[in-house]
């Protein structure tokens, strides 16, 4: 049986056990702010290689170092610009992950063998005090099987990665729901060049650009395996069992085959009987918080097909319409 064990906060004596695993090369599975991350040494290979085999991720895909702040990123990388500071000090800890050139003290199985290095500081007390016991870098990705859904509660990481975790550390469910924004800063080295956001997430399009001027945008995706282009961008990703099928607002479903859910964003239309009808507020920041929690309940519900409302074009939306788009991908690339 895996151990799931409540934590109270950044003082439980849990604390200690989770960090003494982790120092011994072991997975611990710990909250953070916007999903729950499996955790590993970054610096120890071997502990991160559990990592790719526990979640049964290719080896083509790069794992997040989370730190404790800017002094511990700097010795990471190989340039720190001025850039890199001003959104640390701004935006860490917090939702934003930092891709810049790693430094030789990265192991290359962290980097999936590319040159860069992608860091963030959580804001959740228990994951930066874990990492502060740790006292090293803890590679992290979602804590949930590859191209499954990220988990936002302790049991969806135990139902998702089970007995290939040491120790799952339940702080209860997370705040922001969503992965953290990814932007790469290297493009900055060029004259001209723009940061690039390779996930939207949390913190958002119009927060950074106040802070550095204008970025570019990832839209699209790449084949899983084209490592060198961006990692991690695979059509299908973050998808939950059922099939899910995006339609305008309002639309409804015409009849009930097999078990249908169906969500309405501000408000419900009429549905045929035996559609399953969820409401969700018209907020990105409440559906952000509450998406892979009812796609996962909707799953475990064994729901066939869900049918959910188109959200609105905004930048506001960016990152829930980014994860919508990839959940309901049909075919893998
Ligand atoms: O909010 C988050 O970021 C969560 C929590 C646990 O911190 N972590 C997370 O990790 O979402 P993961 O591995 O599921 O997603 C990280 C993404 C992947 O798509 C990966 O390809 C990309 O970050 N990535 C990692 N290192 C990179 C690098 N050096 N360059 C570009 N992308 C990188
Ligand atoms: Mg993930």
């Amino acid at each position: 049986m895996t151990r799931l064990v409540p934590v109270a906060g950044p003082d439980d004596p849990i604390l200690r056990e989770a960090a003494a695993i982790l120092a011994a090369g072991g997975l611990v599975a710990f909250p953070t702010e916007t999903v729950y991350g499996l955790g590993a040494d970054g610096l120890n290979p071997e502990a991160v290689a559990r990592i790719y085999a526990a979640k049964g991720r290719p080896a083509t895909n790069p794992v997040i170092l989370h730190v404790d702040g800017p002094a511990s990123a700097r010795v990471l990388v190989s340039d720190w610009p001025a850039a890199a500071q001003a959104l640390a000090e701004r935006f860490w800890p917090g939702p934003l992950t930092l891709v810049l050139p790693a430094s030789s003290a990265v192991p290359a199985i962290v980097r999936a063998g590319g040159p860069s290095v992608a860091l963030r500081c959580p804001a959740h007390p228990v994951a930066l005090a874990l990492i502060r016991a740790v006292g090293r870098p803890l590679a992290a990705p979602s804590a949930n099987r590859s191209q499954h859904l990220s988990p936002t509660r302790a049991e969806h990481v135990a139902s998702s990665l089970g007995e290939a975790v040491d120790l799952i550390l339940d702080g209860g469910p997370t705040r922001a729901g969503l992965e953290s924004t990814i932007l790469d800063l290297r493009g900055l080295d060029q004259p001209g060049g723009r940061a690039r956001i390779l996930r939207p997430g949390p913190v958002s399009l119009a927060d950074l650009s106040a802070l550095i001027g204008p970025l570019e945008t990832f839209e699209g995706a790449v084949a899983e395996g084209e490592v060198q282009t961006a990692p991690g961008m695979a059509q299908r990703h973050y998808a939950p069992r059922a099939r899910l099928e995006l339609v305008a607002p309002g639309s409804g479903v015409d009849e009930a085959v097999g078990r249908v859910a169906y969500v309405g964003l501000g408000r419900l239309p009429v549905l045929p009987a035996g559609v399953h009808g969820v409401r969700l507020p018209l907020d990105a920041e409440a559906v952000g918080t509450r998406l892979y929690a009812l796609l996962h309940e909707l799953d475990d519900a064994g729901f066939d097909r869900i049918v959910m409302e188109r959200v609105p074009d905004s930048d506001a939306w960016m990152a829930v319409r980014d994860r919508l788009r990839r959940a309901s991908a049909r075919e893998m690339p």
